[in-house]
């Protein structure tokens, strides 16, 4: 996969921060790194129309419609990317979504702040969306603060990422990405109707 297909953002901070920088590390923007991405859409089949409710620099979205899937791309913050920016996911309601999206016939694909993924998680529900996918630290898994949370919304699926993922926020160019964060990460996948055991599996950067 292209390392370098987001080179660039062209976009300026938002009222409050002095630099894309400074908004990046407050956004928690963390980009997915590309072979999660390319993995997931590999071994977990997406809805026709998907909605990736927080873009960031486009990396979900992109690699989405290159499986020709149709996505609908927004974010709190604009990257550069979308045209859709300045939407809070979490204060968004059904009927703010195009006609396409709201009879709950779509996936929610994506990656969001970890300090808001439950939030995210409930508003995907609440949005009626038939699937959920949502990469995200194992930690959030673990944690025993959120064990009444996971008690009452078990995932249909866990997806390790068998090579730990580097990731970085998106506002370093590629040049510059030496280190990183690198952390044990997965995709957790919802569905409607599901009933019975969490399944994990493991995916990996090569696929053999
Ligand atoms: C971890 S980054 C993921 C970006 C991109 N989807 C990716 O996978 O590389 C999290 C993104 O969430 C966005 N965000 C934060 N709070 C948000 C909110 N309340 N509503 C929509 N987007 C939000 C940030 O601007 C950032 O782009």
């Amino acid at each position: 996969m292209d390392e370098t297909l987001f080179p660039h953002l062209c976009a300026a901070p938002a009222p409050g921060f002095a630099t894309l920088a400074d908004q990046a590390a407050a956004a928690e923007a963390w980009e997915t790194p590309r072979w999660a991405i390319a993995a997931i859409l590999d071994v977990e089949i997406m809805t026709a129309a998907i909605l990736d409710p927080c873009c960031g620099a486009g990396a979900l979205t992109v690699a989405a419609e290159d499986y020709g899937y149709e996505v609908l791309a927004m974010d709190l913050y604009d990257w550069g990317f979308s045209a859709r920016t300045g939407v809070d996911f979490l204060t968004l309601k059904t009927a703010d979504l195009p006609e396409r999206f709201q009879g709950g016939d779509f996936t929610v694909l994506m990656n969001p702040p970890f300090s808001r993924a439950c939030e995210f998680v409930d508003r995907a529900h609440a949005l009626g969306a038939r699937k959920i996918v949502c990469f995200q630290r194992l930690a959030w898994r673990e944690s025993g603060r959120r064990r009444a949370w996971w008690d009452a919304r078990p995932p249909a699926r866990v997806w390790l990422c068998g090579d730990r993922a580097h990731t970085w926020l998106f506002t370093i160019p590629p040049q510059d990405r030496k280190g990183g964060r690198f952390m044990p990460t997965a995709w957790f996948v919802w569905e409607r109707g599901h009933k019975g055991a969490e399944i994990g599996g493991t995916i990996w950067r090569n696929k053999s």
